[in-house]
C-alpha cells in the first residue's frame, strides 16, 4: 500500500508515537568512559586539544570513575601516563605501575565501577611505538606478545574487570589468553581492538597520553582505513583466539565495518568514539556552530544504530547527564 494510505508521518505526530517505535536505544549502560591516569597527588591537568578531559591523580581517577558510575555508566577504561619512559615499555607491566595502582584504589574503594586496562606499550616505550622496536627500525611482532602478556596479567592481578589489547599485534589476544588462564585469570574477558584503523583522528589522544611515534608512524600495525574485508578477518580471527569482545576504532568514519563486525561475529561488538571525534564536536559548538549535546546523542545513537553493543567515548559522562 502506498500513499494516501501510507503516511509515514502518521509515527512521528507526537512524542509518544516516535518513543513507542524508536528502533535503537542508547542508555549511559551502554558507554564506557576513558580516563587518562597519571602519577602524582591532587592533580587534575586539562588536556588542550581535549575540553572537559582532564589527566588525573590516582585520587581523581578514583573520584571521576565514582561519579560516571553515579550516572550509570558502568565501566571506565583506564590509560597510563608513566613518570618514566623506556625501550622496554617497563611502565607497562610494573606491578607500581600507575594502571596497576589505580586500578587497584579504584577498585577498592569503589568496587561495583568496572574498571577496563588498555594493554599496550606506546604510552610507556621511549620511542612510542605500540611495540618493541628491533635494530632494523622494524616492530618485533613476538617479543611484543611477551610484554604484552606481561602487562595484562599484572593488571588482572590489580584487580581489572578486563583487559582491552589495543597495539594491533599478531597473535596478541591467543598469547593473552593462554598467559592469564596461566597465571590464574582464566575469568577475566578480553576486549580486543580488533579492527584498529591507522587513523588521523588519534592526534588529541596522543597529546593527552604523550605517545606520538618519535619516528615513523602506524602503518605497520594499524589497518589501512580503506580495508573493511581485513577488518572483518582481524575480528574473526580474534575471536578464534578468544577475545569476548571485540572493537572497532575509530567509530564514526567506520560504522560501515562496525556493522559488517557485528554481523560476521555475532559477539558484543564495541566501537571506540576516538579522541580526534571527541574533540571536533567540541570545536563545532564552542564555535557556536553546532549544539553539542544534540550533536553527541546523534552520534553515540548512530554508533549504537551501525550495531555497536558499547560504545567507548569521552562524551560518556556528559551523555549520562543528559540521558537522565
Ligand atoms: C594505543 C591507543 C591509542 C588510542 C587508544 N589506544 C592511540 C594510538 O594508537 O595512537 C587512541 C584513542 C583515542 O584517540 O581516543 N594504545
Amino acid at each position: 500500500m502506498a500513499f494516501p494510505a501510507t503516511r509515514m508521518r502518521r509515527l512521528r505526530r507526537t512524542g509518544l508515537l516516535r518513543g513507542m517505535v524508536r528502533e535503537t536505544e542508547l542508555t549511559p549502560a551502554h558507554l564506557v568512559q576513558p580516563l587518562f591516569v597519571e602519577l602524582g597527588t591532587d592533580s587534575r591537568m586539562p588536556i588542550e586539544a581535549m575540553p572537559g578531559i582532564d589527566r588525573l591523580s590516582i585520587s581523581h581517577a578514583v573520584e571521576e570513575a565514582g561519579a560516571v558510575h553515579e550516572l550509570g555508566v558502568p565501566a571506565v577504561l583506564l590509560f597510563g601516563i608513566p613518570s618514566h619512559k623506556d625501550e622496554q615499555a617497563s611502565g607497562a607491566y610494573d606491578e607500581e605501575g600507575v594502571v596497576q595502582l589505580a586500578t587497584r584504589a579504584i577498585k577498592e574503594a569503589l568496587p561495583e565501577v568496572g574498571v577496563i586496562t588498555d594493554v599496550c606499550l606506546c604510552e610507556y616505550t621511549s620511542h612510542g611505538h605500540c611495540g618493541v622496536v628491533r635494530e632494523d627500525g622494524q616492530i618485533d611482532n613476538d617479543i611484543t606478545l611477551e610484554l604484552l602478556a606481561k602487562t595484562a596479567v599484572s593488571q588482572a592481578d590489580a584487580g581489572a574487570d578486563a583487559v582491552a589489547p589495543s597495539d594491533m599485534m599478531d597473535g596478541r589476544v591467543g598469547a593473552l589468553r593462554s598467559q592469564l588462564d596461566a597465571e590464574g585469570h582464566s575469568e577475566t574477558p578480553i576486549v580486543a581492538y580488533s579492527a584498529k584503523f591507522a587513523s588521523a583522528f588519534y592526534g588529541p589522544f596522543r597529546e593527552a597520553a604523550d605517545s606520538t611515534p618519535a619516528f615513523g608512524d602506524r602503518r605497520s600495525y594499524q589497518m589501512d582505513p580503506a580495508n573493511a574485508d581485513e577488518a572483518v578477518r582481524e575480528a574473526l580471527l580474534d575471536v578464534d583466539e578468544g577475545a569476548d569482545i571485540v572493537m572497532v576504532k575509530p567509530a564514526l568514519p567506520y560504522l560501515d565495518v562496525v556493522r559488517r563486525v557485528k554481523e560476521a561475529t555475532r559477539v558484543p561488538v564495541a566501537a571506540y568514539n576516538v579522541s580526534g571525534e571527541y574533540s571536533m564536536v567540541k570545536a563545532a559548538a564552542a564555535a557556536g556552530q553546532i549544539d553539542e549535546r544534540a550533536a553527541v546523542l546523534e552520534a553515540l545513537t548512530g554508533i549504537r544504530r551501525a550495531g555497536a553493543d558499547i560504545v567507548v567515548t569521552y562524551h560518556a559522562k556528559d551523555a549520562a547527564e543528559w540521558l537522565r
